[in-house]
């Protein structure tokens, strides 16, 4: 378990706080989204997970590691990997097979069990075709992917991803979100945080940062029904979640805690057969 209590975090001495008592637990393969305005201190946290930064108040433990404790850093670093918004900072192999098996190659294994893990990561991601070309010639999509089995490659628990779709399209980012849903179905906890909400409709949980507080945490449902508190942020709900909050302000009785298509449709049928009845 990633547990943060009482977090507070300043990036200067004398600012104000960017992150202001923050306490939250993200269990073992839990799928969680972590949305929010910009700047209201999304990456900040997350890089508190891996310990890139400590606390200045507070504490985050991975499993019981303490991030402030320095004898437990590269042992949370193994457990936790992050994933960023630009797979170029990220890439360091010339080819695909030489990327992915950089950080494996760090860690003291056998050659045949650095092999197995570089096939089993590029597996997962679908570039399995790709081990032998360059990185560089990688689409976008790609690239993130590959960044993607790097960080697979050392077999962590937890994977961070800070934006890792902000740049890329609709295909690319359906590509991602797909390996998202397998790791965690493998059971690896997935933290994703991102602004397209619609890639978080399906988490087990998302947390809604604001102005440094965690402002809600629950059920995509649960969060996304409160739309006017969302809207109000700048923070976009999923396309169906807003128009039947648009179709209850205009008079319709239909529930708002809806954010799929496939329960839209059956909300809004049940609300037409009463109608007619
Ligand atoms: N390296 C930094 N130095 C100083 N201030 C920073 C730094 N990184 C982020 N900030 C500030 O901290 C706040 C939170 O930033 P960030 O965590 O990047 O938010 P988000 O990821 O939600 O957009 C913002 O006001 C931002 O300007
Ligand atoms: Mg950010």
């Amino acid at each position: 378990m990633i547990k943060v209590e009482n977090l507070v975090y300043r990036y200067g001495p004398g600012e104000a706080p960017v992150l202001d008592l923050i306490s939250l637990g993200i269990g073992e393969g839990e799928f969680v989204g972590i949305i929010g305005p910009n700047g209201c201190g999304k990456s900040t946290l997350i890089r508190h997970f891996n310990a890139l930064l400590r606390p200045d108040q507070g504490t985050v433990e991975v499993d019981g590691l303490d991030a402030n404790d320095p004898a437990d850093i590269a042992e949370i670093r193994l457990r936790v990997g992050m994933v960023f918004q630009n797979p170029d900072n990220q890439i360091v192999g010339m080819t695909v097979e030489e990327d992915v098996s950089f950080g494996p190659g760090n860690l003291n294994l056998a050659p045949a069990q650095i092999r197995k893990r570089v096939e089993e990561a590029l597996e997962v991601v679908g570039l399995q075709d790709r081990a032998s070309s360059s990185s560089r010639a990688l689409s976008e999509g790609q690239k993130q992917l590959l960044a993607i089995a790097g960080v697979l490659a050392m077999e962590p628990k937890y994977i961070v991803l800070d934006e890792p779709t902000s740049s890329l399209d609709l295909t690319a980012r359906r590509s991602i979100l797909k390996v998202l849903h397998k790791l965690h179905r493998l059971g690896v906890a997935i933290i994703h945080v991102t602004h397209h909400v619609d890639e978080i409709v399906g988490a087990d949980r998302i947390i809604v940062l604001d102005q440094g507080k965690v402002a809600l945490d629950g059920k995509p449902d649960e969060v996304f029904c409160r739309v006017d508190w969302l809207k109000a942020r700048g923070i976009a709900v999923p396309q169906v979640t807003e128009l039947m909050w648009r179709m209850q302000q205009l008079g319709a009785g239909v529930r708002p805690d809806i954010i799929t298509v496939d329960d839209a449709c059956t909300e809004l049928l049940a609300q037409i057969k009463r109608s007619r009845s």
